[in-house]
């Protein structure tokens, strides 16, 4: 054909392609190449929890918006800006979950959880949803493995989530993380507080940014931990609420400190952490990867705490409870860098090489054999070189390689190589199990 002919034809073919449909803004694809470090951190996490006696549950990614405006409050910025909600054709106003403590104890409440064994922990993972600036490690779709404990208000519970937080992160690998802790009182202390500091900010409001001025009327606690640098400077003299705790959040919060001692988990006394969501009460944290200082606290790993006043709330009998989740995302992202090594999920023991039609036949068929057995097996099925097929087995670290060339196929034999030594035998494809099971008991 001739050249521009072809051209042209090429030059249609690309006119016609459709136009590829993208991700969509905030959203994450999660590869296979970062899946073991997903599956790495989701085994960790849920063998701690079943460790700690939590049980899991699912609750749905769709619940009543009421459900949110109610629990994690209506003057919050996650849902003041940043639900999806919709109404569905029934005319039910639904929003996807930003966040899993509320549907947790709306299915404490309806599925009378309180009647069983207390305190009751339990554990989960799932898809949540805030329309977010999207960023480095902030999306609108993200994943939260949290765990929550409900019907005991002892500090020593407090410390024990805090406890298991801390032993999910060192499970994982990341080992220098920053507990960083405060408590922000009961109803009673923080109505007395939040007049002390409504009093303080405004004598400074000509040094607030816009979003402060708006806030302080309805949520001025939020204003401490506003990353502006100038509202940043007003909160370093503001009134702390540590000095304005009502004696039994006092005391409270001095045993959750006491616990954390004895289990020699170090902290950070955080004044201006006060969490964005409004159904906190008495202890709350983050846990923050070493290093990060307060500019950096958007990108926390994990947060949590006390919740007393939540399951009275949304309608059930008045249930102390407490709990914490992180994200899976920015861990995942963490551990990423951190370059653990982790590759052992993807190593095989042996890894079956071929040459031919013939032989790949072959291999279809002794990959039949080896995947119902203990034996982990990889496979080439490509028109590769048998040297490019053997650098994919040195690639998974695999022990021995089983070759099937074209006399091979013709035999009904396989040769197994040992990766190590590369010394070779030739085995018959009908004994392959048990002597593959030989040799790798050799190597
Ligand atoms: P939170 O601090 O809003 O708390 O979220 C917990 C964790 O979820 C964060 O530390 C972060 O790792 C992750 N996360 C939050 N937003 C995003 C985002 N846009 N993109 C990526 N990751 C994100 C809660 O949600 C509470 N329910 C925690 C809790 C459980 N408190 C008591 N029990």
């Amino acid at each position: 054909m001739p050249r521009v002919k072809k051209e042209e034809q090429v030059e249609k073919k690309a006119k016609k392609r459709a136009k590829p449909i993208q991700l969509v803004k905030g959203m994450k694809d999660v590869l296979p190449p970062e899946q073991y470090i997903w599956e790495h951190i989701h085994q960790n996490a849920e063998k701690m929890c079943q460790d700690f006696g939590f049980g899991r549950i699912e609750t749905p990614i769709l619940e009543s918006t009421d459900l949110f405006k109610r629990g994690v409050g209506s003057s919050t910025d996650i849902v003041e800006k940043e639900m999806f909600s919709f109404e569905t054709q029934g005319n039910d106003q639904v929003s996807l979950r930003p966040e899993g403590t509320a549907g947790v104890v709306r299915s404490y409440i309806e599925n009378g959880m309180s009647k069983w064994v207390q305190p009751v922990r339990l554990y989960y993972e799932g898809p949540m949803f805030r329309y977010d600036k999207p960023q480095q490690g902030r999306y609108r779709q993200f994943t939260q493995f949290g765990a929550e404990i409900l019907g005991e208000d002892s500090p020593a519970i407090d410390a024990q989530v805090i406890y298991l937080a801390w032993k999910i992160f060192q499970k994982i690998g990341i080992k220098n993380v920053s507990i960083q802790i405060n408590s922000i009182g009961c109803q009673s202390c923080r109505t007395k507080y939040k007049k002390l500091l409504t009093d303080y900010y405004d004598m400074k409001l000509n040094k607030l940014c816009v979003d402060c001025k708006r806030r302080l009327e309805k949520n001025p606690m939020r204003l401490l931990d506003c990353k502006e640098e100038k509202c940043m400077q007003v909160a370093a003299g503001a009134p702390q609420i540590i000095d304005n705790l009502c004696p039994e959040c006092h005391d409270h919060f001095r045993s959750v400190l006491e616990y954390l001692d004895e289990l020699e988990i170090s902290y950070v006394l955080n004044s201006s952490l006060v969490r964005g969501l409004d159904y906190y009460t008495k202890t709350v944290f983050e846990i923050w990867a070493e290093g990060e200082d307060s500019e950096s606290r958007q990108s926390a790993l994990g947060g949590g705490g006390r919740y007393d006043g939540l399951v009275g709330l949304l309608g059930g009998e008045e249930t102390p409870a407490v709990g914490f989740s992180f994200g899976m995302e920015r861990v995942a992202e963490k551990v990423t860098k951190m370059n653990l090594d982790l590759e052992s999920r993807i190593v095989k023991d042996v890894f079956l090489v071929q040459l031919g039609d013939l032989a790949r036949r072959k291999v279809l068929k002794a990959f039949d054999k080896l995947i119902d057995t203990e034996i982990t097996v990889g496979e080439s099925l490509g028109r590769g070189s048998i040297k490019s097929q053997l650098r994919m087995a040195n690639k998974v670290k695999a022990k021995l390689a089983l070759i099937i060339g074209q006399k091979e196929a013709l035999d009904n034999t396989v040769i197994v190589r040992d990766m190590k030594s590369g010394m070779q035998e030739t085995v018959m494809m009908d004994d392959i199990v048990k002597e593959v099971e030989r040799m790798l008991k050799k190597s």
